[in-house]
Parts: structure tokens; sequence; C-alpha cells
């Protein structure tokens, strides 16, 4: 049975392209993406993920009250689409300890730094500035912390003194593009668990 695979975005969405098309040619084996959640209307992920046909849903931040009620919109849409598995693909909100316990072992996230280095929703940049030789790529699982989930997955990207922020994206992306499927296959295979404590 295929994994049912729920994407989250709130930008460009050049990973969460990059994971389906890759299913869709059926390089990772055992998934099937179902649905795209965006808390973001402007995202450029959208009209990606429409294109590739797969459903979106949009669940603004702003029309709730409360984050509780947010994230209850967005379960709503995980039920109704039966989602096993949940990848987080430059979403820029961060989990409640509710919802991570409700899919614990189910959400896995990809951060642009060689965690434990540089967490946070600047990464790159942060690297970048701190004029460190390398930074890098890591694929999680999600725990009730930022950034601090068990690693599925890691690579280094070496910083030159050429780079500038923009070719360092560039490079980082590139590594994203690879490492990002290659745990999603670790992940659906059962090679990868979220550790039982
Ligand atoms: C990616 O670099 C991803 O690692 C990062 O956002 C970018 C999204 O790009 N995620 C985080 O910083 C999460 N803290 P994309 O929308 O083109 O895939």
């Amino acid at each position: 049975m295929n994994k049912r695979l729920a994407i989250f975005v709130s930008g460009n969405g050049t990973n969460m392209e990059n994971l389906i098309r890759r299913i869709q040619a059926g390089q990772i084996f055992g998934a099937e993406p179902v649905l795209v959640i965006s808390d973001n209307p402007q995202a450029g992920a959208i009209s990606k993920a429409e294109r590739l046909r797969v459903p979106v849903r949009i669940v603004e931040r702003k029309n709730f009250l409360s984050k509780p009620e947010f994230e209850n919109a967005i379960i709503r849409h995980l039920e109704a689409s039966q989602i096993d598995l949940i990848a987080l693909a430059g979403f820029m909100k961060i989990l409640s300890p509710d919802f991570v316990k409700r899919y614990r072992g189910r959400i896995i996230n990809i951060h642009p730094a060689y965690l434990p280095d540089f967490r946070g929703a600047h990464a790159i940049r942060d690297a970048f500035e701190a004029k460190v030789k390398e930074t890098g790529v890591t694929v999680h699982f999600v725990d009730e912390g930022v950034d601090t989930g068990p690693i599925i997955l890691q690579r280094k990207v070496p910083i030159d003194p050429q780079d500038t922020l923009e070719s360092l994206e560039a490079k980082i992306h590139a590594v994203e593009y690879e490492l990002y499927p290659e745990a999603l296959r670790l992940v659906i295979s059962g090679k990868a668990k979220f550790p039982l404590k």
C-alpha cells in the first residue's frame, strides 16, 4: 500500500516540486503525493502543485483566532485525505507539540544547515554571515522542539571564499534536491524510524 503523503509549504516550493516529480517518475517507490497544504496564499508552490495535479488546500493562520484552531483546520484536511506521512518543504510555521504528538514519527522536515548548527528560519544566511567553512543540509523527523528531531540524513556543503549568499543558496538547494528524496525513501521503506524512547 502506498503511503499517502501531504507536503506542507510556505514559499517557492522547489523541494515540493522535486519530490512530486520524482514520485511521479517512479523514483520514490511506495509514496503517493495526495495533498499540498500552504499557509501562504501567495506561495509559488501553489501553481507548481496544481500543474502537477496535486490538490492544494490553503490554510492561513490569520483566518483563525488561535493556533489550535488553525492546526485543527489543517488536521481536517489531512484526515479527509487519509494522510500517512507529512513532509515539510519550506513550511515556515512551527507546529505545536499537540500536532507533533498526533503525527509522531510521521512528520519529516528539510533544514538548510548541518544540524544542530544554525537552527531556525534563516539558516543559509546565518551560516554565510558566520563565515564558517562549511554548512549543509539535514532531513530529520520532527519532534516537539524546533529543528531538534532525530536526524535521518545529512550532508555537508563547503562554503568557498568566492561564494556569495546566492551561490551558497544554489549549492544548498542542489544538495536538498538529492537528499530529500533519499531520506523519504528511507522513511517509506521503514529503514529510518522515529526512535522509541
Ligand atoms: C529550503 O531551503 C528549505 O530547506 C528551507 O526553506 C527552503 C524552501 O525552499 N526550510 C527552512 O528553512 C525550514 N526552517 P523551497 O520552497 O524552494 O523548497
